[in-house]
């Protein structure tokens, strides 16, 4: 199998499993490298990982980016920035970086990413990501009409924008994202999952490469295990 499931009673678990690995994940980066790389997952799932995660005393300094962010002013409401920047409040030395600039802008957003991401080659120590419903991880959304960029394994870009479509209800902004490559060029990536509805999403990527939904790239990447978290 190209991943490895942990499948969890409860959502309570889920968060302890994974917030584990990414205590690990830091600490281990820390002694061998002085500091860890990470990029977050936007959404709620993963917002109990990280408030855990700042009160997991790491032991140095973990600098983080999000997986993909909402083009929208930094304090806005929807914006995974702030959302990093509350979760971590606990932890000065978790520092979260701005994929996007200030006002959200999108082309001046997308530099920035590009300028940030180029500055920082180094591998991601760990990567968490979540999945909709409609198969999509980080910002790259079936509908989008450059979603082949972003899941081009051999593209060299680090980062594209992307317009969702249709826009996602809770959410529907103009995204920077990741793309596939610069998210696998991590030692651990974490893909993390909860509910009924999504598991069947899950089951039809896994056991059918061809799949459309953009999940399916990750999971079927060649020399990749990304690990699956999954509870009710
Ligand atoms: C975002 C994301 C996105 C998210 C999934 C799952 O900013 O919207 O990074 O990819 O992880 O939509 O979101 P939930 O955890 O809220 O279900």
């Amino acid at each position: 199998m190209p991943w490895i499931e942990h499948d969890h009673a409860d959502v309570a678990a889920l968060v302890s499993h994974v917030t584990e690995a990414f205590v690990d994940a830091c600490r281990t980066a820390i002694h061998a490298r002085g500091q860890a790389w990470l990029a977050l997952a936007g959404g709620r799932t993963p917002l109990p990982v990280y408030a855990q995660l700042a009160a997991a005393n790491l032991g140095g300094v973990v600098s983080a980016i999000p997986t993909d962010e909402r083009c929208v002013p930094h304090d806005h409401p929807a914006c995974n920035l702030r959302a990093l920047r509350e979760a971590f409040a606990a932890d000065a030395n978790i520092v979260p970086n701005a994929l996007t600039r200030e006002d959200g802008d999108v082309d001046a957003s997308l530099a920035q990413s590009r300028a940030l991401l180029a500055v920082n080659p180094q591998p991601f120590d760990a990567v968490l990501l979540g999945m909709g419903a409609d198969g999509h991880f980080a910002s790259l959304f079936p509908g989008a009409e450059n979603l082949a960029e972003g899941l081009a394994t051999a593209s060299g870009i680090d980062a594209i924008a992307t317009l969702p479509d249709p826009l996602p209800p809770e959410a529907p902004f103009a995204r920077i994202s990741l793309t596939l490559p610069r998210l696998l060029h991590a030692r651990d990536i974490h893909l993390v999952v909860t509910g009924a509805d999504k598991r069947v999403v899950l089951r039809q990527a896994q056991a059918d490469p061809d799949c459309a939904f953009p999940v399916t790239t990750l999971l079927h990447a060649p020399g990749r295990h990304v690990h699956i978290h999954w509870s009710p």
